[in-house]
């Protein structure tokens, strides 16, 4: 078989090196891809929303099957683009990607089908915002509706904040039209878990369980990022979560899809809050998260293209998942600075270290090479170290030794990635 994989980051390198262990493909291409990813895909200059470029190419090159990473093409259709020319294409349709695309149509969507996630309200305007926060408890979390990056949630502790950040969503439009409509939605507290899944529309396979770490600093503290580190399976997720969210959660999410004219094929990522209440979903997305992904898939048994042909064929029902009774634990060497300002084109050192090195997996995301044809840094987030070990703490262990095997002169990385198992 030959597969295109649409993306570029450290997500996108763990799902190539999954489909690169499958006996049935021959070849893979990437687009764009990064420098990591280049040893094992042959790499197409083509941009992610570039849809009628990169279906054009699909269609040239006989691909079997194409696999979106990134959440941006997916909201934007491209699934649709690919079907319309008889493309198999493996994610969901715009219509089902709205699941992640609009925070006002999923939670709308958890209210009608008694989905457990926190109350909330829709505002269509600064205006109507700012009378419902005048009456509102504190604190209290405005998301932006659309895509931003994970970087539209905002917390907010008093009225003064929240008024700022209806300021900032809905009036600088700081996220674009993302912030046209806000949901203000009840602050929840407890663990947080990502579960991530396989759909074929009908039927659900849950991966093992995963936890991100967002925040940019030690301590959870700092900026929001796209996540500095990861680690699987969760101790926290037990036994009566999944039985509770195999009943409330996973299913009817699936169900609800469909009943809604919305059949969802590809991932469903559920953001759990584990809180007094029970678990409840913070959010959804339609793709693997990143850095879960690089924690999840190295664990995973199957042929992972078995498993996406059988999203799309519609025979899901015919799959059990399989994982590694072990774990895994990614840690994100960033650029400093990161999700700020940060430089670029950096020299790195030490990535082939890795490679004869067995349950260690040096993914890149923010990489390139030079001129020269010397790696260097491309992005905020530059690699991410991940380990296996017989449990979390050795895993834990193995990743953080491994971070040193990598050096570049701007590295930056969390030190405490994975401390929340000393407390499970
Ligand atoms: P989201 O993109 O919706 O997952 O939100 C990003 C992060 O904001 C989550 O991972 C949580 O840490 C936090 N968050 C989102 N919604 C809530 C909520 N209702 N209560 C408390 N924290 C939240
Ligand atoms: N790591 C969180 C996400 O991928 O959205």
């Amino acid at each position: 078989m030959k597969i295109l994989v649409v993306g570029s980051g450290g997500r996108e390198h763990a799902i190539v090196t999954s489909i690169a262990k499958s006996p049935k493909v021959d070849k893979i291409y990437c687009a764009p891809g990064n420098a990591g990813i280049a040893d094992l895909a042959e790499l197409v200059p083509l941009k992610a929303m570039d849809f009628e470029g990169l279906a054009a190419f699909a269609e040239e090159q006989k691909i079997d099957l194409t696999v979106i990473g990134m959440d941006d093409p997916l909201v934007g259709g491209i699934v649709d683009v690919f079907e319309a020319k008889g493309l198999k294409v493996f994610g969901p349709r715009k219509n089902a990607a709205i699941l992640e695309g609009s925070k006002a149509f999923s939670k709308d969507l958890m209210k009608k089908y008694n989905i457990p996630s926190a109350a909330y309200e829709v505002m269509h305007s600064p205006e109507e915002a700012k009378a419902y926060l005048e009456k509102a408890t504190f604190p209290i979390v405005l998301k932006a509706d659309g895509l931003a990056l994970g970087k539209g949630v905002l917390i907010c502790n008093t009225l003064e904040e929240a008024l700022d950040g209806v300021q900032e969503l809905m009036v600088d439009k700081k996220f674009g039209d993302s912030g046209n409509q806000i949901v203000i939605e009840e602050f929840m507290t407890g663990r947080e878990v990502s579960v991530l899944s396989f759909v074929d529309g009908k039927t659900i396979r849950i991966m093992t369980s995963a936890q991100d770490h967002k925040r940019a600093g030690d301590g959870d503290t700092g900026l929001n990022t796209g996540g500095m580190g990861t680690f699987s399976p969760s101790p926290f997720y037990t036994k009566e979560v999944d039985e509770f969210c195999k009943k409330y959660i996973y299913q009817k999410t699936v169900d609800a899809m469909a009943a809604e004219g919305r059949p969802f094929c590809g991932i469903i990522f559920f953001g759990l809050m584990l809180t007094g209440n029970g678990p409840k979903v913070l959010e959804y997305n339609a793709r693997f998260g990143d850095p879960e992904a690089q924690v999840v898939l190295p664990r995973m048994k199957n042929d992972i293209v078995d498993v996406m042909e059988a999203c799309v064929n519609g025979t899901l029902d015919q799959v059990e998942l399989e994982f590694e009774d072990n774990a895994a634990v990614c840690v994100v060497l960033a650029s400093d600075g990161y999700p700020s300002s940060y430089e670029k084109g950096i020299p790195i050192y030490g990535c082939e270290t890795f490679k004869d090195k067995d349950g260690y997996y040096c993914f890149h995301a923010g990489t390139a090479r030079n001129e020269e044809g010397v790696l260097v840094t491309n992005g905020g987030r530059v690699l991410g170290i991940t380990a296996k070990g017989n449990d979390l703490k050795e895993a834990r262990a193995n990743a953080y030794a491994a971070t040193e095997w990598v050096t570049f002169a701007n590295k930056y990385l969390r030190h405490d990635i994975g401390k929340a198992i000393d407390e499970a």
